[in-house]
């Protein structure tokens, strides 16, 4: 049939068989084959046809290095009309993970069947994108318009029984061998001559949609996938599968996705999509470097971090020892461990069991000596270097040789603490983020001494824990941290210019960051940030720098914590709320430093407070502390919730050009002074010859 796709009888069952490692993605070898073994089954003896997947699973989804080339014939459209129109009922027999595309292809046919273990899902939506074959007209037809919707804007893989319940499979098969089981249940079908069974032929009643659901969908999805168009044109798919004949719908669809497959949005997420697989990648680490086996974990501190940490061992099963100065801080530690996981339970996420199978992972101690046959140790005790060294000089006493002894520090010189060991070969980063069982992002920092195996090691059970590992080099806030002063500094100086705050957060939330940066600090604790800078020695002596951070802590506003900070917040619901007072005093305060006061522009907003960051970037690239701009990207969309659908701040950097980011720079140091603003060198070299962040990845050979 092609090189791809088989086709043989066995007794009257027409078996297509498809064979397109390593996923048996929909390329057009695999479209052509499908459509030939079809027509020629047409004329044959058999009675039924099942469509089938060699290898680890039934097609996984759309050929993705076909995304943007000109399409080559035929297109899935006219397979998937082929698989349709057959005059004898065509199977689809489900293994592994049949996804987009692939689930598409399974919705054409007249059954589907799955093994236990399969898994099947609309994924597009992560890509920015909307099932463009099919899946938005003939989801909604088998489950519902509800179900459909939440299926299709979350994009999650849904497990072949719980498919089966929703009504989009209609068998699971009782053994493992996909081939067998589908086999059999064909034979049955034709036995008990079960019919063409189309989806297209269903019809949705449209009173089974209740008015006004498609406007709140949209409401909801606009807050919760921020600037992600994708989400607002499937809502729109499944109002044409309600109100429109369903070839019309197909073709609402098709334009639909027309018009995402060329937006900067699914640009922006497709790029996030390849660079979270790249980040995994070290680019001088040997490919076969050994592993140290990970079996038993010590966690230093069970603070705000340590805790978090320690859940996201024992949730992958893995032993924790959670070490403390004293039974008393021990003690809170683990009952914020236990408050946490209960709170995962009330919300329905775990089951009791789990729970106290996880907490029973947990165990307490204040001796160096019970931790000195793990296999790692995460420092998480307060942020203070001394402390850090000393701590890490006690391990270097007690561990077994080959441990491998990390800190979640923020900020400290991973080489120094290392320095207090005798095996700063056995140390590295490994820094979490807030709360560490939530956020993805793990930075995973190489120091100096840093041995290779303890670096892979380190990746792999990043990866196990269910974490996104970026690869830091060592400096002040490695990548993440260290990008931000500036933003923060800037934000703060945008109120001095004649800003409210309310209008700095909503123009950064409106470009779709979480919370923007003022109201980031009242979350954090300006506090923190205060203490961080009186130990700072490097910074210009200006008066107007971070001049209301500090006077607002002065004042006792340290943020959320105490009521109050660059905004006010409501003791009950915690909403913040605009005061009137802190806008006078930055009004105030602007006069007494002899700034003009003027109407800030919300371009400049979002150029004065990222530009900063975008130019970090890049000297942290020119340094060699990221090893590639996507990244940084990364860093940035797990670790500082910046939105998908913006891919980034580098990405964003080359969306807006790196010519325009450069010249916007140079004006700021006109304006504003070398101390804050100095364009890094890569960002004046890439601007002048016309290029890319992602085009140096490219050249480098990192991307
Ligand atoms: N909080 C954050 O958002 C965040 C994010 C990333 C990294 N970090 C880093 O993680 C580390 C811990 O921060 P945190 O916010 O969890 O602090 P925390 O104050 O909440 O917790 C620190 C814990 O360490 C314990 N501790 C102090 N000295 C100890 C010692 N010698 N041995 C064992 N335990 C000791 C304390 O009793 C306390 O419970 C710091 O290095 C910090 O920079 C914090």
């Amino acid at each position: 049939m092609s090189e791809v796709v088989s086709y043989e009888l066995n007794e009257n069952i027409g078996v297509i068989s498809v064979n397109n490692p390593p996923v048996n993605a929909l390329a057009q070898v695999v479209r052509e084959g499908i459509l030939n073994a079809i027509n020629a089954a047409q004329n044959d003896a058999s009675k039924a046809i099942v469509l089938v997947c060699e290898g680890r699973t039934f097609i996984a989804g759309a050929d993705i290095t076909e995304f943007g080339k000109p399409p080559k014939d035929p297109g899935l459209p006219e397979v998937l009309a082929a698989i349709e129109n057959s005059s004898k009922p065509i199977v689809a027999a489900i293994h592994g993970t049949a996804l987009g595309g692939g689930f598409e292809v399974s919705l054409a046919c007249h059954y589907r069947c799955a093994i236990a273990s399969a898994k099947v899902g609309l994924p597009e939506v992560k890509l920015g994108l909307l099932p463009g074959a099919g899946g938005t007209q003939r989801v909604p037809r088998l489950i519902g318009v509800k179900a459909a919707l939440n299926m299709i804007t979350r994009g999650d893989p849904i497990a072949a029984v719980k498919a089966n319940e929703m009504g989009l499979l209609d068998k699971v098969l009782d053994c493992d061998d996909v081939r067998a089981g589908a086999l059999s249940y064909a034979k049955k079908l034709v036995d008990t001559g079960a019919s063409l069974k189309r989806v297209r032929d269903i019809t949705i009643d449209p009173s089974s949609v209740e008015i006004g659901f498609f406007e709140n969908a949209r409401k909801q999805l606009a807050k919760r996938a921020r600037g992600q168009i994708a989400q607002d044109r499937i809502v729109s798919c499944l109002e044409a599968a309600v109100e429109l004949p369903i070839d019309k719908g197909l073709e609402r669809e098709r334009e639909l996705f027309k018009e995402l497959i060329t937006s900067p949005e699914s640009a922006a997420m497709r790029h996030i999509f390849f660079a979270e697989r790249q980040a995994a990648k070290i680019k001088d680490l040997p490919k076969d470097t050994a592993l140290r086996p990970i079996k038993q974990v010590a966690i230093l501190g069970g603070g705000t971090m340590g805790g978090g940490i320690a859940m996201c061992f024992a949730n992958i099963g893995i032993p924790v020892l959670l070490l403390e100065i004293n039974d008393e801080a021990l003690e809170r530690g683990m009952g914020i461990i236990q408050k946490n996981y209960a709170i995962t339970v009330q919300k329905g996420k775990l089951t009791e069991d789990q729970m106290k199978k996880r907490i029973g992972l947990i165990s307490g101690t204040t001796s160096y000596d019970e931790i000195s046959e793990v296999d790692l140790v995460i420092e998480a005790v307060f942020e203070n270097l001394d402390l850090k060294k000393d701590v890490f000089g006690k391990l270097d006493a007690t561990c077994k040789q080959g441990a491998i002894l990390a800190t979640n520090t923020s900020y400290q010189d991973v080489n120094a603490i290392a320095e207090a060991t005798s095996r700063p070969g056995d140390v590295v980063g490994m820094h979490f983020f807030s709360p560490a069982n939530v956020m993805k992002l793990l930075e995973v920092v190489r120091g100096r001494e840093t041995a290779n195996d303890v670096l892979a090691t380190v990746m792999q059970i990043g990866k196990k824990i269910g974490k996104v590992c970026a690869l830091s080099g060592v400096c002040y806030g490695f990548i993440g941290n260290r990008m931000l002063g500036g933003y923060g500094r800037e934000a703060q100086m945008l109120l001095l210019d004649g800003c409210t705050p309310s209008q700095v957060d909503s123009v950064l939330e409106g470009f779709g960051m979480a919370m923007g940066p003022l109201a980031m600090g009242d979350l954090a604790g300006l506090d923190v940030g205060y203490k961080a800078r009186q130990s700072r020695t490097d910074l210009p002596d200006d008066p107007k720098l971070y001049r209301m951070g500090t006077l607002l802590v002065e004042m006792g506003r340290h943020g959320q914590k105490t009521g109050s900070g660059f905004y006010q917040y409501d003791p009950e619901t915690r909403k913040r709320m605009a005061d009137p007072d802190i806008e006078a005093l930055i009004k105030e305060e602007a006069t007494k430093l002899g700034v003009e006061q003027r109407a800030v522009s919300d371009e400049e907003i979002l150029a004065r407070c990222f530009y900063p960051l975008i130019n970090e970037g890049a000297k942290i690239l020119e340094e060699g502390i990221a090893q590639r701009a996507s990244d940084i990207d990364v860093v940035y969309i797990y670790g500082y919730a910046f939105p998908v659908a913006k891919g980034g701040p580098m990405h964003y950097a080359d969306s807006v050009g790196l010519k325009n980011v450069y010249e916007k720079i140079c004006e700021f140091r006109d304006r504003y002074g070398e101390d804050y603003w100095q364009p890094a060198p890569l960002i004046k070299q890439l601007a002048e010859e016309g290029k890319t962040f992602a085009e140096w990845d490219r050249e480098r050979g990192v991307a």
